[in-house]
């Protein structure tokens, strides 16, 4: 019999628990138009309690549409390419997975031509100190933010365009003291539209990022850099942020068109370990 399908949100912009799916079988196409309909509804959506394998993962992910092989293969779960390791152990003196991810706010692939669509991040050992589980990830809705733009700065932007760029966003890292590993093949900068109309919903999303955005096409760099400042402050307020509390086991999808994300490095050697997949496109409703 199949269970029915129960959408609780979580957050005040966005996030929302979907129950009633075991995604270690294969999804139905129903189960998989509920998925994509909470996402376009809230941006953010934990599936809770997943026993996966990480081939189980792979084909959950192939449902929602075409998959990105990452380009950081000696941080893959082994025999499994399409998976990376996030994680801050290290085994035999090599850390296992990628350390400090996300430490600056971000849309996945934003660096890239063709951008994350979603992500999907299982958990599989959460730190815990004092019975307080570490390790949180924020996420802001973009949608929201934009919505709530002083009306100058919306008209700046709706028809701007930015440079975001993996260099720009590596320097950054470093410069906050964040850890960052040398990527073999570093990526040519691009540009995208300041304001990105979500492909489902048709809302608009703010596409201006802390982390990989470095500056603005056409205006001076005085100007760009103080937008950019203003927006980074705008976009992260308590209104426009749902933070994620995770539990083994969670099963987190979201969109990195309609939402930005931050993880929480408060955790130091506490061993933390999740297996991540990026969807590049596909999966329209
Ligand atoms: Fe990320």
């Amino acid at each position: 019999m199949t269970r029915s399908i129960e959408v609780v949100p979580l957050g005040q912009a966005l996030g929302a628990e979907l129950r009633g799916i075991d995604a270690s079988v294969p999804l139905t196409d129903d189960q998989r138009a509920r998925i994509i309909a909470a996402l376009d509804a809230h941006g953010v959506v934990v599936l809770r309690k997943q026993q996966l394998t990480p081939r189980q993962q792979v084909a959950l992910c192939q449902k929602l549409g075409k998959m990105r092989v990452s380009f950081m293969n000696d941080l893959s779960v082994p025999g499994v390419p399409e998976l990376t390791v996030v994680s801050n152990i290290v085994e035999n003196g090599k850390p296992i997975g990628l350390v400090d991810a996300g430490a600056l706010w971000h849309c996945d692939g934003s660096y890239l031509p063709n951008p994350d669509l979603y992500t999907v991040l299982h958990a599989l050992e959460i730190p815990q100190r004092d019975g307080q589980t570490l390790g949180d990830t924020l996420f802001l809705s973009t949608c929201a933010a934009y919505d709530a733009l002083p009306d100058a700065l919306r008209k700046a932007l709706d028809d701007a365009e930015a440079v975001h760029s993996l260099t720009h966003h590596i320097q950054k890292k470093l410069d906050n003291n964040f850890k960052a590993p040398p990527v073999k093949d570093p990526k040519p900068d691009v540009v995208h539209p300041a304001v990105r109309v979500h492909p489902n919903s048709g809302r608009r999303c703010l596409y201006l990022t802390e982390g990989h955005t470095k500056e603005l096409v056409g205006f001076s760099p005085e100007q760009s850099a103080a937008i950019l400042k203003q927006v980074a402050e705008h976009v992260k307020q308590p209104q426009f942020v749902y933070r994620h509390r995770w539990q083994e086991g969670d099963l987190l999808i979201w969109d990195n068109c309609s939402t930005q994300h931050l993880a929480i490095t408060d955790y130091g050697t506490l061993r933390r370990r999740l297996h991540r997949a990026g969807i590049e496109s596909g999966a329209l409703a």
